[in-house]
C-alpha cells in the first residue's frame, strides 16, 4: 500500500496533470484513490464539472463530500475527523476514486502551522490536527480498498503541504527544465529533511491515546525520483538554454533531496522520465474530461493526433511502471 505525493514548490510544472493522468493509468491495474489537497482544487476540476463541484461544496447528497467537510468537526473543536465521501470517477469502472478538494482548505493553514509547533509539547489536539490528512487518507483508503493513493498538493512549502506530505510514503518531484525548478529541488530537499527530523522529535511526545498513536504517520516521505516536464519549455528558446538546467538535476537531486554524496550512483538513475509536451491533446482532454490517452475521434482527435494519443498512452504506461517499481507497489491484480 503506497501513498505518493507529487510535489514541487515551483508552480505550473504539471503536478496536477500528472496526478490526473497517472490515476487513470494506474486504475487499469489497481484500485486508485486520488486526493486533492491543493486549495486551488485543479485536480477536482479535472474530474468534475463546475455544477458537480458546486454541489459537492454545498454539501450535496452525501455526508462529507469534500476533504474540508470531513475535517470540519476537528477544526471547529466539535470532535475528530469523519469518514470522507469517495467520489467514483465517471468511466473509471469503480476502480478510481477521488477525495474532492475545496478552496476552503486554505483556512486550515494557520491551525496547521500552530499545531505543528504545539506537537513539541505533546498536545493531543495538535497531533490530531497535524495528522488529520494522514488519518483521513487512511480512512478513505480502507473504505475504498485502494491499492495506491496519489496526492496532489499546491506549489508552496506551507503548513498545509507539510501535513499533506507527512501523510505520504513517497514523494515524486515533477520539474520544469528551468532555473526555478532547480531552486525548487533545493528548497524541497531542505524542507523534507527539516520536517522529517522535527516529526521524529515530536513523535517522542506522542499522546497516550492508543488509537490515535496507531494512526499517526511515520513521516518518512521517501523521495522516489523526479520527472522532467518538457511542456514548460518555451518553443523559441534554444535547446542549450534548458539543457543547462536539466544537466544539473541528477547531482542536485542526489545531494539535496536524497542527502547522498553527489558522486554516488550513476547520473540520471533518479530520473523517472522526461515527459513530452502533448500540445493540443491537453486542452482536448480537459474539454472532454478524460485523460489524453483515452481521447477518441469523437473527441476531435484525427490523423497525426491519433498516433500522438497512442504515444501518450505508451509514455504514461512506462512512467506508471517505473513508479510502481520505485514505490514498491504490489504486482497488478487481475481485474
Ligand atoms: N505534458 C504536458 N503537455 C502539455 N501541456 C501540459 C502538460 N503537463 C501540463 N500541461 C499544462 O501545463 C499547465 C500547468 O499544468 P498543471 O496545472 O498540471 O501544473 P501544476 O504544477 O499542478 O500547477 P500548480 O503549481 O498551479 O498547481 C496546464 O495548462 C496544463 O494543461
Ligand atoms: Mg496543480
Amino acid at each position: 500500500m503506497s501513498t505518493i505525493a507529487f510535489f514541487n514548490n515551483k508552480g505550473g510544472v504539471g503536478k496536477t496533470s500528472l496526478v490526473y493522468h497517472l490515476s487513470w493509468m494506474f486504475s487499469l491495474d489497481y484500485r486508485v484513490l486520488a486526493v486533492d489537497l491543493d486549495p486551488q482544487c485543479n485536480l477536482s476540476g479535472m474530474f468534475l464539472d463546475e455544477r458537480e463541484l458546486e454541489e459537492a461544496w454545498d454539501g450535496g447528497e452525501h455526508n462529507n463530500q469534500t476533504i474540508y467537510q470531513a475535517i470540519s468537526p476537528l477544526k471547529a473543536g466539535r470532535g475528530d475527523i469523519e469518514q470522507p465521501h469517495v467520489h467514483e470517477a465517471e468511466g473509471g469502472d469503480g476502480e478510481l476514486g477521488l477525495l474532492i478538494g475545496e478552496t476552503n482548505l486554505s483556512l486550515c493553514e494557520d491551525d496547521l502551522s500552530y499545531s505543528w509547533n504545539m506537537c513539541g509539547g505533546g498536545d493531543e489536539r495538535a497531533f490530531r490536527v497535524t495528522s488529520m490528512f494522514a488519518r483521513l487518507i487512511k480512512k478513505a483508503r480502507s473504505k475504498f480498498k485502494a491499492d495506491i493513493v496519489l496526492v496532489d498538493v499546491g506549489p508552496n512549502l506551507g503548513a498545509i503541504n507539510r501535513a499533506a506530505l507527512l501523510s505520504c510514503d513517497y514523494v515524486i518531484l515533477p520539474l520544469g527544465p528551468d532555473m526555478f525548478s532547480l531552486q525548487g529541488l533545493k528548497n524541497v530537499g531542505m524542507s523534507l529533511k527539516k520536517w522529517r527530523n522535527e516529526w521524529k522529535e515530536y513523535m517522542k511526545k506522542a499522546p497516550g491515546d492508543a488509537e490515535l498513536r496507531d494512526d499517526l504517520p511515520d513521516g518518512r516521505m521517501t523521495p522516489a525520483g523526479y520527472l522532467v516536464m518538457r511542456h514548460s519549455v518555451r518553443l523559441n528558446r534554444p535547446t542549450k538554454a534548458y539543457a543547462h538546467w536539466i544537466e544539473q538535476f541528477p547531482a542536485v537531486y542526489r545531494e539535496k533531496v536524497l542527502l547522498a554524496p553527489r558522486a554516488a550512483g550513476s547520473p540520471g538513475e533518479d530520473c523517472i522520465a522526461s515527459l513530452k509536451d502533448y500540445r493540443s491533446l491537453m486542452p482536448m482532454a480537459q474539454e472532454s474530461r478524460k485523460p489524453m490517452f483515452n481521447l477518441k475521434p469523437g473527441d476531435g482527435v484525427f490523423g497525426e493526433n491519433q498516433k500522438y494519443v497512442r504515444r501518450c498512452y505508451d509514455d504514461f504506461k512506462k512512467v506508471a511502471k517505473v513508479i510502481a517499481s520505485r514505490c514498491q507497489l504490489p504486482e497488478p491484480r487481475a481485474i
